[in-house]
Parts: C-alpha cells; sequence; structure tokens
C-alpha cells in the first residue's frame, strides 16, 4: 500500500451517481419504466456450496431462504446481498426437478436478469404491443408480509426478464422464503462488503443476432444506446466480437450485447455459445468504491483473475492514455487492474477467471471515477489476454 490509497475498507463509499453512473429520467413518460436490478437469479449445480462461496470469497451475506425446511421440496435457494447486489442461487432438491435439466444443458449460469418495475402491467402491456414473449402474466404473490406483482418476459437464449414490483411487500424476498443469516463468519479485518452494486450484465449472443436484441430492448423496454463498439474496435489478431450497449432511463440497468466477429480464429464468444448451448450472460460487472483493497481481499480468497500483460503497463501510450488516476500505475500493475480513460472520466477494472467448471460466466469489478464507458481501450489488452489462457484449453 502506498500512501495514496486509502486502507482497504477505508475509502468513503461513493453515491450511486458516482458509483455506476446514474442519470436523471423522468419514469413517468416512459413506456417500460424500469428502476433498476431486482435480483439475478442463478441455477447452479450445488446452491449450498456456490452460496458458501460467495459469502466466504466475495463477502455477500444471506439474507434468506427456501427448500425442503420451508416446504419446497423441488429445490434450494439461497438470497445472498452486498450492498444494493442482490444473487439468487437455486439448485435442484428433487432428482426431477427441471433445474437439473437446466443445468445440465448449460451448466452453472444467470437465468433471469429480474428488473425492479414500479407498473408491471403497463410494463407488460407495452411490451406485448411491441412484439414480446410473455413467458408469465402479471400476478400476485402473496404471504403474511404483503403482496408481490411479477411477471416474465423471455430474452436471448433461455435467459428471461422477471419484471418485480415489491412496493406492497416487507418479507425478506419473495412469499415462500423466510428470512435467513449467515451461519459464515468472515474475517476479522474483512471490510463491511466488498462490492456496492451491479454495473453491468453483459450477453453473448449468436452471430448476427446483436443487432436484433439492441433493436428489442430499445423497442419493447425503451431503453437507449450508450455505446457502441465495432468491428477493429475490439478485434486481435485471432478473434474479435462485436458489442454494443443498451441502457434503461437512469442508465442502472446496462446491457453490452456482443456477438462474435469473424476472426482467424475461434472468438471467445463462439467459445462461449458452445459451451453455455447457445445465448446466455457472459459477465456481471461488480462496482466497487476500492477495486485494490477487493482484488487483495479476494485474491488472499483463492479467486483467480486473468493475467494482464507487463507489456500492459509499461506501454508509453497507455501512460499517455489515463493521465493522471488516484493511485500509481504500479500499484495498478502489481494487481493486474487495468485503466481506461474517456472524455468524461475514468475507470478502473479488472476480471476473473470463469467462476464454474465451463468457460461460461465471470465477474468484473469496476471503479468509476466519471467515466461511463465499459473500458474500449481495454478491449484489446484483455481479449488477448482471454484468447492465452483460451489457447491453454485447447479451444482457440
Ligand atoms: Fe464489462
Amino acid at each position: 500500500m502506498t500512501t495514496e490509497t486509502a486502507p482497504v475498507g477505508t475509502r468513503e463509499e461513493p453515491s450511486d451517481t458516482q458509483l455506476i453512473g446514474l442519470v436523471e429520467h423522468d419514469a413517468a413518460r416512459d413506456p417500460f419504466p424500469v428502476t433498476g436490478w431486482d435480483a439475478l437469479v442463478w441455477v447452479v449445480g450445488n446452491a449450498t456450496q456456490f452460496a458458501h462461496y460467495l459469502q466466504s470469497a466475495f463477502g455477500m451475506r444471506l439474507e434468506a431462504y427456501c427448500g425442503p425446511e420451508t416446504g419446497v421440496r423441488d429445490h434450494k435457494g439461497f438470497v445472498l446481498r452486498s450492498g444494493s447486489a442482490r444473487f439468487v442461487v437455486t439448485g435442484a432438491v428433487d432428482p426431477d426437478s427441471p433445474l437439473l435439466a437446466h443445468q445440465a444443458r448449460h451448466g452453472d449460469g444467470v437465468v433471469d436478469i429480474a428488473l425492479e418495475a414500479p407498473d408491471v402491467d403497463r410494463c407488460v402491456a407495452w411490451a406485448r404491443s411491441q412484439g414480446a414473449r410473455v413467458l408469465v402474466e402479471p400476478h400476485d404473490d402473496a404471504d403474511e408480509f404483503g403482496t408481490v406483482r411479477s411477471a416474465t418476459l423471455a430474452a436471448y437464449g433461455e435467459t428471461r426478464h422477471t419484471l418485480v414490483d415489491r412496493s406492497r411487500y416487507s418479507g425478506p424476498y419473495l412469499p415462500g422464503y423466510v428470512a435467513r443469516e449467515s451461519t459464515f463468519v468472515p474475517r476479522p479485518d474483512a471490510p463491511r462488503r466488498l462490492f456496492q452494486a451491479v454495473d453491468h450484465v453483459v450477453g453473448n449472443v449468436e452471430l448476427g443476432q446483436m443487432d436484433r436484441w439492441v433493436d428489442y430492448y430499445r423497442r419493447v423496454m425503451g431503453f437507449t444506446n450508450m455505446a457502441e463498439f465495432v468491428g477493429d474496435d475490439i478485434a486481435t489478431n485471432y478473434s474479435a466480437l462485436m458489442s454494443k450497449v443498451v441502457a434503461n432511463g437512469n442508465h442502472r440497468v446496462k446491457f453490452p450485447l456482443n456477438e462474435p466477429a469473424l476472426g482467424r480464429k475461434r472468438s471467445q464468444i463462439d467459445e462461449y455459445l458452445e459451451f453455455y448451448r447457445g445465448p446466455g450472460v457472459q459477465h456481471i460487472a461488480l462496482a466497487t468504491a476500492d477495486i485494490l483493497g477487493t482484488v487483495d481481499i479476494l485474491r488472499r480468497e483463492g479467486v483467480e483473475f486473468l493475467d494482464t500483460p507487463d507489456a500492459y503497463y509499461a506501454d508509453p501510450e497507455l501512460r499517455a492514455r489515463i493521465g493522471h488516476v488516484r493511485v500509481p500505475v504500479e500499484e495498478l500493475h502489481a494487481r493486474g487492474i487495468l485503466v481506461d480513460r474517456d472524455e468524461d472520466g475514468y475507470l478502473l477494472q479488472i476480471f476473473c477467471r470463469p467462476l464454474t467448471d465451463r468457460p461460461t460466466v465471470f465477474f468484473e469489478l469496476i471503479e468509476r471515477h466519471g467515466s461511463l464507458g465499459f473500458g474500449k481501450g481495454n478491449f484489446k489488452a484483455l481479449f488477448e489476454a482471454i484468447e492465452r489462457e483460451q489457447e491453454a484449453r485447447g479451444n482457440l
């Protein structure tokens, strides 16, 4: 640690505007008002252990649970929280559970990007008028804590968006779940949390499908384009991808969408599509106010990150490109943290290795300082690092 780096856990937590780049938005004029993330719902092969990993390594806290002890015979569900980020991890208990078939095909992954919607019926009526597939009609679920109204729309692959209005509900998550606290005891020096919010969730779709899904989010959900990376921006010697970003009105919900581009070898998006057996969630970016401290703790807990080549930090163009950032470049280099700058400011970011056995879903950590971007300037350095690992797996 240098004097310029505050000790772990002591950096003041910024507002959501600084943390994730929120903007003003008039929801009354929005045909599909979405105010934020409700939860990221996972299906995994062993929810009991994945929930433990998210607590022990990523510092999340258990808030609620469902399973055989609460009358749910089919599966277990663990609701975990860090700041405003809520993950719901589900896994089959009954050998005939449909969750097992999903997990067998896709591996562990995110099945539902649930969104906070103050008027579920209005959203569904609009979505249907724009041609969206409604998987579950608007309905109420109630218990002694009140009523939750929700509905579910189909998205790319088998990914879904459940729209949730919990304004009339005070329970720990949803009817069927009971409050449950972690039995995991954090280390004495652990900070209150390692990340504060979900910044963005990236979807991988098939070649030629990116524009279709960008159009879907614009038309059905009233999202707007934020940024666009096409062709050479993120091409490397071996492979390339195309990426466009859509966001909801207040920019709390940001969806970069990737499709493979033709390269000399198979792209990382192709590898994902093969091992996930179709489109799905590629990575989840977690916003932190102290990426250096968070990375130090995650490494201590055994979380692995993509290697960044030393040449990335030695490149004289890097220093010219990034200008002054809050810590010396050597501190970033020691941790493999990437830095990017645009006209609004800069961001620090790093990517974890895949979380599961298949080379599919992973986490990014991001610390924003004004930049509303996604690390475009780092894409090439990052993809070259990913490709070295892809090659080591024999999939390049
Ligand atoms: Fe990202």
